[in-house]
């Protein structure tokens, strides 16, 4: 199992510091929304400076047309990140399309399919698809497998039975991960990191008990320990 620590804060320099703090452990960066719609490429390249060994998480969630999504795959790979993410619900059509052309790049990053986001509790989750998370998740990730990507985002409830449906080697990259009981903020399914290694997650990721610690150092050897 992998620890992938999310850059969620409201700078530039303070996601810096933290990666600077964190530059000598074996650990992958997530780049979400915030920071990446504020920092660009720029970014991707200095964290690469601090350290160029650090992988790239590039969470995006594209959710588009098929020929969008397959353009943007393709910018994508222009940015040399290691993994990155779009929505399942934008359906197997758009999956296949952004497979399809990636096919002619040799070395093409993770690409993972967000199933139930970890903020939805069931009765919102319903609302929106009409099913159970755990029935919708699990075809969703069956969907993604059938369209030639390498995994899914899930919560650590739904990644047993999804490698259960798929197979051991079909990832699954869980947030909502709590290591020590911290507060869940926004994040309904939240579980420890003993937890999601029983539920053969390959990726936790764990933003504010990291970056809102006092010493993030300390959190994160304590993850890597129990990992
Ligand atoms: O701070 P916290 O540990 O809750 O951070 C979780 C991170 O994972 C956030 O960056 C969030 O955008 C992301 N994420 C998520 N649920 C998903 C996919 C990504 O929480 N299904």
């Amino acid at each position: 199992m992998e620890l992938c620590v999310a850059l969620d804060l409201s700078t530039k320099k303070e996601n810096l510091d933290l990666v600077k703090k964190i530059q000598n452990y074996d650990v992958w960066l997530k780049v979400g929304l915030r920071t990446y719609i504020r920092d660009g490429e720029d970014f991707l390249k200095d964290i690469k400076k601090i350290n160029p060994d650090f992988k790239i998480f590039l969470d995006l969630k594209l959710y588009d047309i098929p020929n969008t999504m397959a353009d943007a795959a393709e910018s994508i790979m222009g940015l040399g990140v290691d993994m990155f993410n779009l929505h399942a619900s934008a359906g197997k059509k758009a999956m296949i399309t952004v497979m399809d052309r990636l096919q002619k790049y040799e070395n093409r990053p993770i690409v993972l399919a967000v199933t139930a986001l970890t903020s939805f509790s069931e009765d919102e989750f319903k609302d929106v698809y009409e099913k159970d998370i755990l029935t919708k998740a699990e075809q969703f990730a069956k969907d993604a497998m059938d369209s030639g990507l390498d995994g899914v985002v899930c919560s650590a409830f739904e990644s047993e039975s999804i490698k259960g449906i798929t197979s051991n080697e079909f990832m699954t990259l869980t947030p909502g991960i709590r290591p020590f009981g911290e507060n869940s903020g926004d994040q309904q399914r939240v579980a420890d990191i003993a937890f999601a290694k029983r539920a053969l997650v390959d990726f936790i990721v764990v933003g504010r008990p990291i970056y809102q610690s006092d010493n993030p150092t300390e959190i994160l050897e304590k993850i890597l320990k129990q990992i």
